[in-house]
């Protein structure tokens, strides 16, 4: 084996351990939620979900020129990416989707799971 490529082995572990230690983490977090864990009781959608869109995604998603063409900025646009799958594909980084919030950090494991909540509960406009 060349040193060149005894480098790229090399790196290529590294990478690959630091995504499994990643992923490692993800799952800590759901077995044992921090303290102060996910209220999920009263998730609406003028309450729990607009807020979360608005501060996370509308910047990018309203108007024209909004971010993939898709508008985020009513209760009709974000229905709509909640039904079609696209709004949890998204925020949870499955393979597929581009992840979001674009160029930001996920959002928080407690943020997620009322979004889910919400959808779960047929998207209801409270
Ligand atoms: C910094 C700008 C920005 C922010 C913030 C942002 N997006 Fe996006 N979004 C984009 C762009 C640009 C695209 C077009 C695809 C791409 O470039 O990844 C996109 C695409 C999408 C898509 C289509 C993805 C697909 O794979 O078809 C959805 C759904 C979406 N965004 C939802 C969201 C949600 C939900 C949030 C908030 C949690 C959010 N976006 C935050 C810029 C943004």
């Amino acid at each position: 084996m060349t040193k060149m490529k005894r480098k790229g082995l090399l790196l290529l572990i590294i990478s690959v351990m630091f995504l499994a230690q990643a992923c490692y983490y993800d799952k800590e977090e759901e077995l044992y939620p921090p303290s102060g864990s996910c209220d999920t009781t009263n998730v609406t959608y003028s309450g729990t979900v607009f807020p979360v869109i608005s501060n996370s995604c509308t910047s990018c998603h309203t108007g024209i020129g909004a971010g993939g063409n898709i508008s985020l900025d009513s209760y009709e646009s974000i229905s709509a990416a909640a039904n079609n799958g696209s709004l949890l594909g998204v925020i949870r980084h499955e393979s597929g989707w581009s992840p979001m919030p674009k160029n930001a950090g996920k959002l928080d494991d407690c943020t997620i799971r009322k979004l889910e909540i919400w959808i779960n509960n047929g998207t209801p406009n409270n």
